[in-house]
């Protein structure tokens, strides 16, 4: 069996609408054992376990608790905050929504720890307005948690008080980067601060805050029963645990599989997803969704973890896998990728909302004339290199990704496109 679940664990398993089929397969008693604890033991232990966000950046989770609950508030009326990303806005990515709907209690129990665990006072779950289920499960399940203790004031008689309510999403991609979830969560616009400071010295409404993806959050309470030492013994080295990937496109049995870190791309394609639709053979897969860089053949025995496929110049991201077969054409899929891009810049700073257009006039460029001598791809590569040294957010340096992996492993097919994928831009 290939698959390992934590996050997943009561996945399909349990009616999520029932807080005692929750409790009856061990549910929130992590909470009462995390609550018996130190706060700073419980960094401790996260530290320890070494688990890293899943929300894509793959920062240590146990560090950003450690800076949060020692960060120095600046105002009088100090309140540490927890948000929790359930943006989920990466295109290929349906992990979370997911975990939302089928163990919305596995979300708010890791949450409450990891509040605990800083001193957090009040949260906010930023859900993904699109997410009309998801939404109304957390609504249920907070209301549930209130009713029997889990969450509100005194939390089990411990004298810990925690309050969180739903934000839904403002609708864009950049709204799930973490500076601009805050400032949307706020009642502003959706555009992102500079840093530092980081939102663990100052967050939300100035305050220290914890900010986590879903996934990451449901890893806590099997932490804090199993222990550090059991969950580092899972994956890799440097990337212990266990990773969701949202497996897409020219697969047989697309989905999502929970599986320790460290498994080959060549497994999860072939042995979880089916193999490629139709008996074609295997082009390439964009791992980390549009944010993400397109691999070839050769990546198939490639360790799927954050360093290992850093130390390829590629990235595990929020762990979308787009498999794309033979048949397929880079070309377009670059194109709808920098379309992305164009459509999610927020305008804010002139070298992403200019160069993200350039960036399609130049690839509309390639798809309508060719580009037989490869100098329209090195314009396309200088671009977005400029645009991610100049750019002020992360949005404005992530097309480099796809464009250089694309040109780095395809650049063949992309200077002489197979006929039938050759067409007119848009
Ligand atoms: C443009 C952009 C969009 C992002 N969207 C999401 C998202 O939808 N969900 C998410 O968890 N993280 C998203 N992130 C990453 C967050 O900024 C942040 O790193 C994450 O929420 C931290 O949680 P983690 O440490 O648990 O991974 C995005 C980042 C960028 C730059
Ligand atoms: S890089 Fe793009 S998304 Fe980020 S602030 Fe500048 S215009 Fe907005």
């Amino acid at each position: 069996m290939l698959e390992h679940r934590i996050a997943l664990k009561n996945a399909g398993r349990i009616n999520p609408a029932s807080i005692d089929e929750y409790i009856a397969a061990g549910g929130y008693n992590a909470l009462k054992q995390a609550l018996q604890m130190p706060p700073e033991k419980i960094v401790y232990e996260l530290i320890q376990s070494g688990l890293r966000g899943r929300g894509g950046a793959g920062f240590s989770t146990g560090m950003k608790k450690k800076f949060t609950s020692e960060a120095a508030c600046i105002l009088l009326e100090c309140m540490r905050y927890i948000v929790c990303n359930a943006d989920e806005g990466e295109p290929g990515t349906f992990k979370d929504r997911i975990i939302m709907e089928q163990d919305p209690h596995l979300l708010l129990e890791g949450m409450i720890i990891a509040a605990y665990a800083v001193g957090a006072g009040k949260g906010y779950i930023y859900i993904r307005g699109e997410y009309h289920h998801s939404i109304d499960m957390i609504r249920k399940a907070l209301e549930s948690a209130v009713k029997r203790g889990f969450l509100g004031d005194n939390i089990l008689g411990s004298g810990y008080s925690l309050d969180i309510g739903v934000k839904l999403g403002g609708g864009s991609y950049l709204c799930g980067e973490e500076f601009t979830l805050l400032e949307s969560i706020e009642g502003k616009r959706g555009y992102p601060r500079i840093k530092p400071p980081y939102p663990a010295e100052k967050g939300l409404f100035d305050m220290p805050t914890l900010i986590n993806n879903v996934e990451t959050l449901c890893h806590i309470p099997a932490i804090i029963l199993k222990g550090s030492g059991w969950y580092k013994g899972l994956g890799t080295d440097r990337s212990p645990g266990t990773k969701i990937f949202s497996i897409s496109g020219d697969v047989k049995n697309p989905g999502y599989f929970e599986v320790e870190m460290g498994i080959s791309l060549k497994e999860l394609i072939y042995n979880l997803a089916g193999g490629i639709k139709d008996n074609k053979k295997f082009k390439t897969a964009l791992i980390g969704g549009a944010a993400g860089t397109f691999v070839p053949e050769s990546f198939l025995s490639v360790s799927m973890e954050f360093d290992s496929l850093q130390q390829k110049d590629a990235v595990l991201g929020s762990g979308a896998v787009i498999v794309m077969a033979e048949d397929k054409s880079i070309l377009d899929m670059l194109h709808s990728i920098l379309r992305f891009f164009g459509h999610e810049s927020c305008g804010k700073c002139v070298p992403c909302r200019v160069g993200t257009q350039q960036l399609l006039i130049l690839l509309e460029k390639i798809i309508a004339n060719g580009d037989r001598n490869g100098s329209g791809l090195d314009a396309l590569l200088k671009q977005s290199e400029l645009m991610a040294q100049t750019s002020l957010c992360p949005l404005g340096q992530s097309p480099v990704l796809p464009i250089k992996s694309a040109i780095r492993h395809f650049r063949k097919e992309l200077i002489n496109p197979p006929r039938k994928t050759a067409h007119k831009g848009s």
